[in-house]
């Protein structure tokens, strides 16, 4: 019975959306569309109802890292791994090229770099700009030469009075960093964002390995042009194995502000960041840089391997910082990988989107970052609904309704009971992904599970649950947040891995925040004000398009509350033909905050 009426679904959902393609989202029918587009009803048309709305994403073909973001003279750039080709990732990639004032609204350039000098001809990877004193940006990054070795390369834009920098220029002289002396030459990859020390010289990390150990090779330059290995690495780290994509930046002690990636001082710590080849997932420690000898110690309080602290706990890889001097912030992008089949990224024609930017600083704590959704993305926000001191008692189950579920950006905050409730924590639970496979949504706790069904279906047949659970550990209260994809789609083909991450929030004041961004197949949410935070990409079969539902719920057997919720339907973002002025885009944010 229960699969007959899943069955009857998928078919109803299965001709909605036929009729929608045909008609296509303006109402004017398609006249001289071919056959073939039909051939896969599956693919083709549910693709549509998939495809972001308001996260950057080009209109077809992969996409991987973002590379290169930076702020120049009043537009933001965004460059980014793409293959011109197709769905997967491919040999020719290259840079491809967007620009916007507001991070949100992008304008498509053309390909920005792409192999054509024997320093690149086997591909154009990830890499880095910084901005050279006299306002001069210049891009490092990585080049596949004729005998598949990686070398770093630099490029200048041809025409620095273009206001969007759309050519750029690769010298004759690269390559400018080879894997010699030693670097194993398959992995000698993504040059970070130059910082300069007292001592004038500049200073890049390029990830590396030696065996199994990951490392970050410095190099340092007096002209950005001829670069000297350091005799040791800036950090190594025994058994994590290749170290992509690192990132390096100094942040305050005291407040929320970005700082440049030079700056040093007294009351600045350090982040080093490193996307781990081996398990596709990232971790950070925060630290101390010492400039006078180049070495850089990471705290106690952050485990330097694949068990330390993230900036993300779903997924979410080689992501890149930058300090945005227009607003004094550091600005955090990343790529979200995909969890739909390899098949039907093709069939769909596209594959990986690029998180929505998130401003990161330290938190009063001093050991973690925090990050949030840069207030831009607020201009998106429409219709809101607001549910207010709203009790959930044990199984209840709230349809927030009125808003578009599949395309919405939803802030929650919980009153808790009291804590003396909570279910008492085994201290051999040390990796929380596990322990939210182990307790997921529908396992009945005491305080929580508790948190949103977000891309459900009517009757949850489908749904990804986004959740806290509360547990008394010896000494403290401890929260857990959990995004749940096991029931996240009917599709057996997908990838339904949940994931977790321990929010390391003060308890007693009784509260605990939730914010999710959810656009179609994305689920990005942020737990206790962003010092947790957990992507998901999904693809659910029948809670797409109308058919999709947002619920807030409590399966513990504590009542907790609802002191504030917030939900707001997110218009699309848009593509641009020409990019409007900065002042016009803070009016806009003005206006809508
Ligand atoms: C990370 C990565 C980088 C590399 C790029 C190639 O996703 O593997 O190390 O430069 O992608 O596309």
């Amino acid at each position: 019975m229960a699969i007959s009426k899943q069955f009857l679904s998928v078919l109803w959902v299965l001709f909605f959306c036929y009729c929608f393609s045909l008609f296509g989202e303006n109402g004017v029918e398609a006249s001289h569309e071919h056959y073939p587009r039909l051939e896969s009803v599956t693919t083709s048309i549910i693709d549509k109802l998939y495809r972001t709305g308001y996260h950057f994403q080009p209109p077809q073909h992969w996409i991987n890292d973002p590379n290169g973001p930076m702020y120049y003279n009043g537009v933001y750039h965004l460059f980014y791994q793409y293959n011109p080709y197709g769905a997967v990732w491919g040999n020719n990639i290259v840079w491809a090229h967007s620009v916007s004032t507001d991070m949100i609204n992008w304008m498509p350039l053309k390909l920005a770099i792409f192999p054509s000098k024997p320093f690149d001809i086997n591909g154009c990877w990830s890499g880095s700009a910084t901005i050279l004193p006299g306002n001069k940006p210049v891009i490092l990054y990585t080049g596949i030469d004729p005998d598949n070795r990686q070398v770093q390369n630099i490029a200048f834009p041809k025409n620095l009075s273009d206001p969007y920098l759309t050519e750029w220029e690769k010298p004759d002289y690269n390559p400018i960093m080879e894997p010699i002396d030693g670097i194993n030459a398959g992995s000698f990859r993504d040059p970070t964002t130059a910082w300069k020390g007292p001592d004038g010289l500049w200073r890049i990390l390029v990830g590396s390995e030696t065996g199994k150990r990951g490392e970050a090779i410095l190099y340092r330059s007096k002209d950005f042009e001829h670069w000297v290995k350091a005799n040791h690495p800036l950090h190594s780290s025994e058994g994590t194995g290749m170290w992509e994509c690192p990132d390096f930046y100094p942040v305050s002690k005291r407040g929320t502000h970005g700082l440049d990636t030079s700056f040093n001082g007294e009351d600045v710590k350090h982040v080093l960041k490193v996307s781990l080849y081996d398990t596709k997932y990232e971790y950070y420690t925060v630290g101390r840089y010492m400039h006078e000898n180049d070495v850089y110690v990471p705290d106690k309080t952050s485990a330097d391997n694949s068990t330390g602290l993230r900036y993300d706990y779903g997924k979410f890889y080689a992501s890149k910082t930058f300090f945005d001097d227009a607003k004094t912030r550091r600005i955090l992008w990343a790529w979200m990988n995909e969890s739909d089949s390899e098949r039907d990224d093709i069939s769909k024609g596209w594959a990986g989107v690029q998180a929505i930017p998130r401003t990161v600083w330290l938190d009063t704590n001093g050991k973690q970052l925090m990050q949030w959704p840069i207030a831009e993305v607020e201009t998106l926000r429409r219709k809101q609904v607001d549910l207010d001191n709203k009790k959930l008692k044990k199984g209840d189950l709230v349809h927030i309704e009125g808003i578009i579920a599949p395309q919405a950006d939803v802030e929650v905050e919980f009153d808790l009971p009291s804590l003396e409730k909570a279910e008492i924590f085994d201290p051999s639970w040390v990796n929380p992904q596990i322990l939210c496979s182990q307790k997921e949504a529908h396992v009945e706790g005491s305080i929580g599970p508790f948190g949103l069904f977000v891309l459900a279906s009517d009757g949850l047949d489908e749904y990804t649950a986004v959740f806290f659970r509360i547990f008394k550990a010896k000494d403290k209260h401890m929260a857990l947040m959990c995004s749940d994809q096991s029931r996240s789609s009917l599709r057996t083909e997908v990838d339904k891995t949940t994931y977790g991450g321990f929010v390391d929030v003060d308890l007693k004041d009784g509260k605990l925040s939730l914010r999710t961004l959810i656009d179609r197949s994305i689920v990005e949410s942020f737990g206790g004000g962003g010092i947790t935070c957990i992507t998901a990409r999904v693809y659910p079969a029948i809670a797409v398009g109308t058919q999709a539902r947002l619920y807030a719920f409590n399966y513990g057997s504590e009542t907790v509350k609802i002191s504030k919720l917030k939900a707001w339907s997110m218009i699309n973002a848009q593509t641009l033909k020409e990019l409007p002025s900065s002042d016009t885009v803070q009016m806009e944010l003005e206006n809508e905050t």
